[in-house]
């Protein structure tokens, strides 16, 4: 059994979506890590562009707190520890040239399957050093070629729309943390992992109002970490050294 992801061919809507197909292709195929479904092949039917991949039959992170999971603090750290070690093999690995940020670390790209972590979806992902991917449009100004963002950017509609004159705050950090082509946006990807998962915790919908570390119940060090992947100016710079802080935090 295989995992197969189509993408429509929509260039005509969407000019960058075909670079984008072969850039997620390109990226896949380097990737040796195991907890990354393993390339198998690719083709093209009509307007169809396909990935296969290995098939895992876990549940989606997203999925588990959606039917009401509850993880403990002891969970999640284990899910974080998997992940952060994840990502230092992707930002670092052996063939230096092959080193990718994945760009969208969020619970619906994370399967659990007997316990073990995985991640998928490398349709944002870019690699660190541009060359190995020269004509991905944007692949040098940090913002994510074909996503969602990067074509509302250049909607008129949306750039009159409320989106822009409210002033959400946070909002800025949030996208520069999420789109910019470095290790730490996949580290504050972890951070909202981490946030994430104690979403079940909380019963009281009204609570979702107030800041999550006013809300959410766990050890003082282990927020303090969390604040730490989330920080745009006092955080982690490799995922190894968010790594070796969590393990020399009290289980
Ligand atoms: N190798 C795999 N094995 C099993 N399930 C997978 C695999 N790859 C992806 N999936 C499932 O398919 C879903 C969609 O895959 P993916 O995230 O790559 O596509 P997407 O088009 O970017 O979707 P989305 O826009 O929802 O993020 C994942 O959330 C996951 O549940
Ligand atoms: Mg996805």
């Amino acid at each position: 059994m295989y995992a197969v992801k189509a993408l429509l061919n929509s260039s005509k809507l969407f000019p960058g979506s075909l670079l984008s197909f072969q850039l997620e292709k390109e990226i896949l195929q380097r990737i040796t890590c195991k907890n990354v479904p393993r390339f198998i092949e690719s083709f093209s039917y009509d307007e169809v562009n396909c990935i296969v991949q290995e098939y895992i039959p876990g549940w989606p992170l997203s999925y588990l707190i959606d039917t009401g999971y509850y993880f403990n603090e002891k969970e999640v750290k284990d899910i974080l520890r998997q992940l952060l070690a994840i990502l230092k093999e992707l930002h670092c690995p052996l063939a230096k040239e092959n080193a990718v940020v994945h760009r969208d670390i969020r619970l619906s790209n994370l399967l659990l399957y007997n316990g073990k972590l995985y991640l998928v979806d490398f349709g944002l992902a870019r690699f660190l050093d541009p060359r190995q991917f020269p004509f991905c449009p944007n692949s040098t100004d940090n913002s994510p070629a074909g996503s969602n963002l990067s074509s509302l950017k250049e909607d008129t509609h949306y750039n009159r729309g409320k989106f822009f004159e409210q002033k959400i705050p946070g909002h800025e950090t949030y996208r520069l943390m999420r789109t910019e082509i470095s290790p730490r946006s996949d580290l504050f990807g972890v951070g909202i992992v981490g946030v994430d998962l104690f979403t079940n915790l909380v019963e009281d919908e009204s609570q979702f109002e107030l800041p999550w570390d006013k809300v959410l119940t766990m050890s003082e060090s282990f927020m303090f970490f969390l604040k730490k992947l989330l920080s745009r100016k006092k955080g982690f710079k490799t995922a190894e050294e968010a790594l070796n802080y969590l393990e020399s935090l009290p289980q």
